[in-house]
């Protein structure tokens, strides 16, 4: 409300509700505010290396937002200036533009201080806010701004911060309660007596307020807790509700996957091998099944294989245009890999798993576990080593065109998504047409895993099957089916092409008889 304060900083440490909050304070004001010119930006700066792809993104998301369309590509520098005249322009255009994960661009302090000057220069029609971990962040730039002069800037740069910064604490045991109970909400009042353990929640809830206060960590042991209950009731070992010994052993794993990892990626290929297989067996199944379709579909991308499983080929399933691995792609490849249909070695058609595959928002979730655990990390380029074998169809990936005239009144709010979970439509549609961004990040295994020991935790080599989960051995199950497929499908691709080439042949042969 303050309109001398355009620029706001909100730190606070992982799962402490920045980002949760942010986005539905806007979710909320589009909705309010339907018909006017208040544009909503969320960028999620992960990957971004620069201010200049900065720019680039939110450009791009100024321009979706108002209904723009893909095509060439932008010269540097370009999208910046469009996104300057479009605020400058006084036509109604007004933005509230939301940088999370800003630190991720703010590796010298000029480029946020750029990022910050240039909000304050469109104070009259643009407010920031950036989001981030580190307090100091906003601090330090803030004691450095000339607003609030306390020495000299250092060098000759005029260092510009925040003018107003938040920090969010960590949730305390009430909090967490509260969000478990919210999450909790759509069951009846019997399905939760049958499920939960009020005891054990309770626990839960204040063990992670001790720990780290935040709630995605809370929710994923949750998770894995009721996975665990759910196992037992399948197996019979156990009536499917969640008691006080799942939360510890659902913690002791979590935090046994935190600690093997780090071990795991500081000790290199050699001894920390095994704690990596043991960080991945002891993560919950959707992770797991994350994994798996992380790996197979590198290797049907590096093979030039569109990411389609099933042994019915069906269109929407296909997403064959895609070069590297996001999070949306992978998002759908593992929706794909969980519901595909496929036909069994008995001839039988039936769904791929008999799980269901978890909700976008879930899957960031596990995504954000995958990196604190050390197994992936969203680099912004694809690694040479997943790069294609096979040159590719030489389609060079395109930026959004930038119309002349900068949007004027858009058509519509809305809220952005993260950059990791655009909506499928804009990431990679189910019929093929996916809109792939340059600046993009991409998921991979860690550059410190090796992909062998992360297998060797998703199977059981040389184990006896009979102590394995239900769950794991599922999990083992899809692995082994799609690596198959891979080799399949290359084999398949290679009689398609050798067959094309001897037609050629023929054709060639009967085109100089015909000439003779
Ligand atoms: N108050 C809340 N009520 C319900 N769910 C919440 C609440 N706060 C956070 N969450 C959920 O917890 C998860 C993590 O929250 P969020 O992404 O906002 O954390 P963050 O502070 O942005 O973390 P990071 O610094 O890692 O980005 C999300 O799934 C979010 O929906
Ligand atoms: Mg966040």
């Amino acid at each position: 409300d303050d309109k001398a304060i355009s620029t706001l900083y909100i730190s606070g440490q992982p799962g402490t509700g920045k980002t949760a909050l942010v986005t539905d304070v806007l979710k909320k004001l589009a909705e309010q505010d339907s018909t006017s010119s208040l544009t909503p930006i969320y960028v999620n700066c992960t990957g971004l290396s620069d201010v200049k792809a900065v720019w680039d993104r939110v450009w791009e998301e100024v321009v979706q937002s108002s209904g723009g369309s893909a095509g060439s590509k932008l010269k540097p520098g370009e999208a910046k200036k469009h996104f300057e005249s479009a605020l400058k322009r006084d036509q109604g255009f007004r933005c509230v533009l939301v940088l999370d994960e800003v630190d991720y661009v703010s590796k010298t302090t000029s480029s946020l201080s750029e990022i910050y000057q240039f909000a304050r220069n469109h104070s009259g029609t643009l407010r920031l806010i950036g989001i981030a971990n580190t307090l100091t962040l906003g601090a330090e730039a803030k004691r450095a701004s000339p607003a609030t002069p306390t020495k000299p800037p250092r060098t000759s740069l005029t260092v510009v911060g925040p003018q107003k910064s938040m920090n969010f604490t960590a949730y305390t045991h009430t909090d967490l309660s509260t969000i478990i109970n919210a999450r909790l909400s759509p069951l009846s009042a019997e399905e939760r007596t049958s499920m939960f353990n009020p005891a054990a929640l309770n626990f839960l809830s204040k063990k992670v307020a001790a720990v780290n206060g935040d709630v995605r960590y809370c929710l994923s042991v949750l998770r894995r807790c009721v996975e665990s209950a759910e196992k037992e009731s399948v197996d019979g070992t156990g009536k499917g509700k969640v008691e006080m010994k799942h939360v510890l052993e659902s913690l002791r794993a979590h935090e046994s996957a935190k600690t093997g990892a780090t071990t795991g990626a500081s000790s290199g290929a050699g001894s920390g091998g095994s704690s990596i297989s043991r960080t991945v067996r002891n993560m919950g199944l959707h992770p797991r099944l994350a994994l798996v379709a992380l790996l197979i579909g590198w290797r049907r991308l590096q093979a030039d294989l569109p990411l389609t499983v099933g042994h019915t080929s069906s269109k929407s399933t296909t997403t064959s245009d895609v070069e590297k691995l996001t999070a949306p792609t992978l998002y759908n490849f593992y929706v794909t890999l969980l519901t595909a249909t496929v036909v069994s070695d008995l001839g039988e058609a039936g769904p791929s798993t008999p799980f269901n595959p978890v909700s976008r928002g879930e899957f960031q979730d596990i995504l954000g576990l995958l990196e604190t655990s050390g197994l992936v990390s969203f680099p912004n380029e694809v690694p040479p080593a997943l790069a294609r074998s096979i040159s590719a169809s030489a389609s060079t990936p395109s930026f959004p065109t930038a119309p002349i005239s900068p949007p004027k009144t858009p058509s519509r709010n809305r809220i952005i998504r993260p950059t990791s979970f655009g909506t499928p439509s804009r990431s990679v549609s189910a019929s093929g047409g996916g809109r792939k961004r340059v600046c993009e990040p991409c998921v991979v295994l860690n550059e410190t895993i090796r992909e062998e020991e992360v297998v060797r935790g998703l199977t059981t080599p040389g184990s006896p099957d009979k102590g394995m989960t239900t769950q794991e051995k599922e999990v083992e199950r899809v692995w082994t089916r799609e690596l198959k497929k891979v080799g399949k499908d290359e084999e398949k691709r290679e009689r398609k092409q050798v067959e094309e080439r001897e037609r050629d042949a023929v054709r060639a042969r009967a085109f100089e008889d015909a000439q003779d």
